[in-house]
Formats: structure tokens, C-alpha cells, sequence
């Protein structure tokens, strides 16, 4: 079965074909990849538990996929372009073959440090080229990686490789980002205070910043590649994995104060990251295609290492911001690497949009021909400038709805072949079955609605369990709603059928792309002596799509310097999650809305941070009604006040 659909009418077609007959559509899908050993049966299924597998009794190497099988045709083709942070240091282009030769190399590596199939890797890395290997090597060998973003703290890492019981962190002396260099050797040093179970740390050269080396522990990348070299660089095949065996964790947060292990499985999330790639981006060989989001999240896992590269695909990664040398960075890129696809996040458009026209007038960007966003709606505004400045009118945007969970895009246009439309993400892929539910879990039908978006048959990308705690992902994704999987986001159904994602509906905020737990920051709130409680609420941001807003009861040192007291704040909150997740706003209140039962009422909280004071509703439940008063009256106003 072909993967791209050419014409509405193909897509109407497949996706007609993919709800009547799901086994017999992803069999024929399936059919694109190189499986060592056929499958037994292509899907068994249940929500309850959930228990969930597809491609049962089939052997694969996602890496033989990415890699190996390309190497006879697009051997010498480049499979990474990595653009440094700094525009005047050298470009690297990693063939597929070359790509193939380091992952194998580093395979050695890892095998030479006592990593076995089954065993987890913490890498904490730039974004180099040596990520993108150090993952597919994980992969070649069967090992679960857990990449874990740049921008989380020491406690943040230190949570995530005791969850996952690691052996082994790769990680860089330092990185860079614009102007700043990041130390992260140290950042893991101060993490592995707290984890007996990392036997191993390897440190890749990028910054040169004197680091510490223990005896024993710690090792240099280069050192440990030196050794495969007089070796001989032996050849690693791929170990062969069951489709249902783990291929990696990734991090992400809920409405609980923990994040969770979203595990992804092989078989069916290579299927499925290759497909939706070829498929949305309507990929041709021979394209440059650059998303510009990191490897630390789902986006960079999906649509920058394996869902290209299954697909033979160019793919270019980009170690520095949007914003630096100046904000015309991604626009240079583009120019000088003649990209065709580009794949960014609203906040990007929106922030490149605020620095003003002048840094697009005059760029080469005639090489585009598709653009993609992700991560949060797509307002019209920010939609309308994409399509004129970037796509000149000529390059359809997709607008890719999906979540860490979901493994790969499961709303969105379909470049240049579906219709598109601002703010939407517009129909299911093949395969996707989605439906709005009211609170009661009922079935809204029809269109012109709005609901909570659920998913009622299975994909291939979908997350199989929450690594350790099978129950938190029943109860998270499975529980609220029977026999459906809930996203947790509102969605509206148009008069055409068109899907709108409205955002959240649980307690967790999106600010800039990054998903945050509103809980999360609060225990990291709390965790400061001075803190008595806190709450923290979403409010909307024009750049940031929502800003962090606490609410905070603090005790008498704070009340004598309330700038120092918020720098305090900032500073706890950077330390317990990662400088992501600071406040853009502090507000110190002496109390919170709280009912006689002592739940805090967010609903008002939501509403003043929206600086919307006119109708907080029914307040007479609350214990104290005159605490709304005050926090009304020291409401802050603005884009950003700590
Ligand atoms: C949440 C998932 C998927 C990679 C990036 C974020 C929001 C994502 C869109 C979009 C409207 C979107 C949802 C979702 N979201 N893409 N195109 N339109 N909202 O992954 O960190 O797992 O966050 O991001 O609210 O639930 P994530």
C-alpha cells in the first residue's frame, strides 16, 4: 500500500479503508518497512487494562530501517545536515553511510561499557549530531533510551534516571545556546549525587569547559571511540527486537505533581513515525527537511531521527535559537542549506513575527515548498504571516495535532492535498478515529460541536504503558472516559468536519511548546522555606501562548522585599524543574479561594490571571469570600512581572 495519499479522493479512499478495515490498512502499511520476521497478527487490543500490541511475533531493528536499507541506494545521500549554534563555525553533513559507520561505532562503545539489550540509557546532551547517534545506537543494540531536554535541572534528571533505574549517562561537557554555554557535565554531576544506579557517565567534547572527571565513572566519548578504532571499528549488526519490545521512554508531564515514563514500543511506532511523516509532509526524495524543535522532546524523537530517516529522508538539525546571531537565524538556515520543508512551533512564528519583517526581507527562501507547525494552536494571525512571509503564498501549512503519547501526528492537513484552514489541524490521518465526548463521556455527533477529543481505535504510535506504574497510565489516558483514550485537550468539529484544537482541558499548560504540570511548579514553589502554599494558573501570553502565573502565601521574610522574594521563587523553581518552568508572574497573596472542604477554587484564579474580574461566579461557597477581593485588587497586569 502506497504511503502518500496524492488526491483528496486517495485520502477519503484510505481513510474509509483504514476505519473498515484497520488490520488490513496497517498490515498494508507496514508492508513499507524491512522486517527481519513477519508478524503473527497485526493488532490485539483492549482500553481497560490498556493492553496494546501490534505486529505481534515480527523481528525488526528500527536502526536497519533507518539506516542499513538505504545504504544501497541513498548511501552517499546526506542523512544529517547539523548547523552549529555559531553561523561561522563549520556545517556537518553525515551520509547515510557515515551515519551508519558512527552509530555502529558507538554501538561498540556502548557494548564496551557493559550495555545490554533492555538496559536504560539517561542521555543529556546538545543538539549534535552525537545525540541523534548516541540514540540510534541505543537503538541498535535494544537499549531504551530516555533523552532528557537540556533545560531541566539536576533534580529533574536525577527523578527521571532513579524512575528509570539507569546504567549509563551520555552527556557533553557543555553546550551551546546563542550566547550562553551550558554546563551540563556538571548538572549531571550534581544529579548523580542522588542515583546509585549509574554505573557509567560518558562526556562527549562540544564546549571545553573544565569539567570533573571521576576515576572509575566517568569516560570521554573520543577515548572510548579511539578504542572500537584499534579494535578494528567492528561492524555491529542489529539486535533483533521484538515489534512490542521498548524502544525508548521520554519524560513528559500531567496534572499530577510527577512526570511519567511515556513508553513507546518498536514495531508499531516506527510504522507509525514513518508513515505520518511521508504521508503529512508528502516527503520527495532528494528534500531538505528541517524541524527545529529539540531531540529532548517527542517532536525531535519522531520527526527528526526516526520518522525521516525511515523514510530516507534529509534531515537537518540545528544546535542554536531562533533568535541569534539575529532573528533572521532560521531564514540564513534555510537559504544556506536550500530547505524545502520546515517544521517549527508557534511560539518561533510568533516570537520571529514580533522581531519584525526586516529579518525575512531580502532572505533566499525560494527553496520551500511545505511548512509545518506544532505544539499548540496555530493562531490566525501568526497562521497568515507563515503562509505569506515564509511560504510566499505557495507552501501549505500543516498544522500537526498530536501529543507525546500518540507517538506521531493524528490530526492534520495533509500538504497540498487535503484543504487547510487557520487554526485548524484540520482531518484524522488514516487510521485515526477520533471523537468529542461530553463530561458525561456521551458521544457528541454531528457537526458545529465541541468536546473533549477522545481517540476510539488504536494506532500504532500510541503509548503502551508509563514505565513502572502500568495503573498511572490506566488512570491517565484510559479511566475517564470507557474504552476511550483521552488527550486531555478540548476540540471543536466545524460545519465542515474540520477539527480545532482549543488546548487543555486538565491542569496542565503549554508555554512556549513545553509542556508543564501546573502541580509540578507548585511543589517546586513550596519546596521554598518561606512558601506557605501556591497555586499556579495558565493565563494567555502573546508570544509564549500561555505564561505561568502563581499565586503565592508566603511567610514574614518575604513580605519585607517582595523583588527579592519572587528572585527567591524564580530560583527554586529553576532549581527543583529547570528555568522552563519559572513564573512569569508571582503575585503574593495572603490567602487562596479555597471551598469549605479546602479545594482550592481554580476556576477564579484562571479568571483573574486572565485579567477577566468582571464574573468570577458563585463565590459564596468560598471560607473566605473576601480573599477574591484582595488578590483582585494586586492582580498583575502585563506580559511578565518576575
Ligand atoms: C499537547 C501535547 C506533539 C509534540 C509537541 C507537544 C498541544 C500539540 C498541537 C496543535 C493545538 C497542539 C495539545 C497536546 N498541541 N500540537 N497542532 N494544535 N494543540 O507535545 O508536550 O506532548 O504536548 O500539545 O494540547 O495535548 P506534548
Amino acid at each position: 500500500m502506497e504511503l502518500q495519499d496524492k488526491t483528496f479522493e486517495d485520502y477519503q479512499k484510505t481513510y474509509q479503508h483504514s476505519v473498515d478495515k484497520p488490520e488490513e490498512f496497517w498490515a498494508g502499511i507496514a508492508e513499507n518497512f524491512y522486517w527481519r520476521r513477519k508478524w503473527n497478527n497485526v493488532l490485539s487490543w483492549n482500553f481497560k487494562e490498556p493492553a496494546i500490541k501490534w505486529f505481534e511475533g515480527a523481528k525488526v531493528n528500527i536502526t536497519e530501517n533507518c539506516l542499513d536499507r538505504h545504504i544501497y541506494n541513498l548511501g552517499d545521500k546526506p542523512a544529517i545536515i547539523w548547523e552549529p549554534n555559531d553561523p561561522n563555525e563549520a556545517y556537518r553533513v553525515l551520509s547515510y553511510k557515515q551515519l551508519l559507520g558512527k552509530v555502529e561505532q558507538f554501538a561498540n562503545v556502548l557494548k564496551n561499557n557493559g550495555i545490554h539489550k533492555g538496559d536504560r540509557v539517561c542521555l543529556y546532551l546538545p543538539m549534535v549530531p552525537e545525540l541523534a547517534i548516541a540514540v540510534l545506537a541505543c537503538a541498535r543494540i535494544g537499549a531504551i533510551h530516555s533523552v532528557v531536554f537540556g533545560g531541566f535541572s539536576a533534580q529533574s534528571i536525577a527523578d527521571r534516571i532513579n524512575d528509570a533505574t539507569c546504567k549509563l549517562v551520555i552527556t557533553a561537557d557543555g553546550g551551546f545556546r546563542g550566547t550562553k554555554t551550558i554546563d551540563l557535565k556538571n548538572i549531571v554531576d550534581d544529579a548523580l549525587v542522588q542515583c546509585k544506579s549509574v554505573e557509567r557517565v560518558i562526556v562527549l567534547t562540544r564546549t571545553r569547559t573544565p569539567v570533573a572527571m571521576l576515576k572509575g565513572r566517568d569516560v570521554w566519548w573520543e577515548d572510548e571511540i579511539k578504542k572500537v578504532e584499534t579494535q578494528g571499528n567492528p561492524a555491529y549488526p542489529a539486535e533483533e527486537m521484538d515489534a512490542e519490545d521498548t524502544l525508548f521512554i521520554l519524560y513528559t508531564s500531567g496534572s499530577t505533581g510527577k512526570p511519567k515514563g511515556v513508553v513507546h514500543t518498536t514495531g508499531g511506532y516506527m510504522v507509525y513515525t514513518g508513515y505520518t511523516f511521508s504521508n503529512a509532509f508528502q516527503y520527495q526524495p532528494g528534500e531538505v527537511y528541517f524541524c527545529t524543535a529539540d531531540i529532548g522532546w517527542i517532536t525531535g524523537h519522531s520527526y527528526i531521527i526516526y520518522g525521516p530517516l525511515s523514510q530516507g529522508a534529509t534531515s537537518l538539525m540545528f544546535e542554536g535559537v531562533p533568535s541569534w546571531p539575529d532573528s533572521g537565524r532560521l531564514w540564513d538556515i534555510v537559504a544556506k542549506h536550500r530547505v524545502n520543508i520546515i517544521y517549527t512551533a508557534p511560539t518561533a512564528i510568533r516570537s520571529l513575527m514580533a522581531a519584525g519583517d526586516e529579518y525575512v526581507e531580502g532572505k533566499d527562501l525560494s527553496s520551500i515548498t511545505k511548512l509545518g507547525s506544532v505544539g499548540e494552536p496555530l493562531n490566525e494571525e501568526a497562521w497568515h504571516w507563515f503562509d505569506e512571509k515564509i511560504g510566499k503564498g505557495k507552501a501549505p501549512i500543516v498544522d500537526t495535532y498530536w501529543q507525546t503519547e500518540t507517538g506521531g501526528f493524528l490530526i492534520s492537513p495533509i500538504a497540498g492535498v487535503t484543504p487547510t484552514k487557520p487554526g485548524y489541524a484540520l482531518l484524522p490521518l488514516p487510521g485515526v478515529q477520533p471523537i468529542l465526548v461530553d463530561e458525561q463521556g456521551a458521544e457528541i455527533t454531528g457537526n458545529g460541536v465541541s468536546g473533549n477529543l477522545c481517540i476510539k481505535f488504536p494506532w500504532p504510535g500510541m503509548l503502551r504503558t508509563t514505565w513502572g506504574d502500568h495503573e498511572r497510565c490506566r488512570q491517565t489516558y484510559f479511566s475517564t472516559y470507557e474504552n476511550l483514550y483521552f488527550t486531555g485537550d478540548g476540540c471543536l468539529r466545524d460545519e465542515s468536519g474540520y477539527y480545532r484544537i482549543t488546548g487543555r482541558v486538565d491542569d496542565v499548560l503549554n508555554v512556549s511548546g513545553h509542556r508543564i504540570g501546573t502541580a509540578e511548579v507548585e511543589n517546586a514553589i513550596n519546596m521554598h522555606s518561606d512558601v506557605v502554599e501556591s497555586a499556579v494558573v495558565g493565563y494567555p501570553h502573546p508570544v509564549k501562548g500561555q505564561g505561568i502565573y502563581a499565586f503565592v502565601v508566603s511567610g514574614e521574610h518575604h513580605q519585607i522585599d517582595t523583588e527579592l522574594a519572587r528572585q527567591d521563587i524564580n530560583k527554586t523553581v529553576a532549581r527543583i524543574i529547570g528555568a522552563i518552568a519559572k513564573p512569569d508572574k508571582i503575585q503574593f497573596v495572603s490567602g487562596l479561594p479555597k471551598t469549605r472542604s479546602g479545594k482550592i477554587m481554580r476556576r477564579i484564579l484562571r479568571k483573574i490571571a486572565e485579567g477577566d474580574t468582571s464574573n468570577l461566579g458563585d463565590t459564596s461557597t468560598l471560607l473566605d469570600p473576601e480573599v477574591v477581593n484582595e488578590i483582585k485588587a494586586g492582580a498583575l497586569t502585563g506580559e511578565k512581572t518576575s
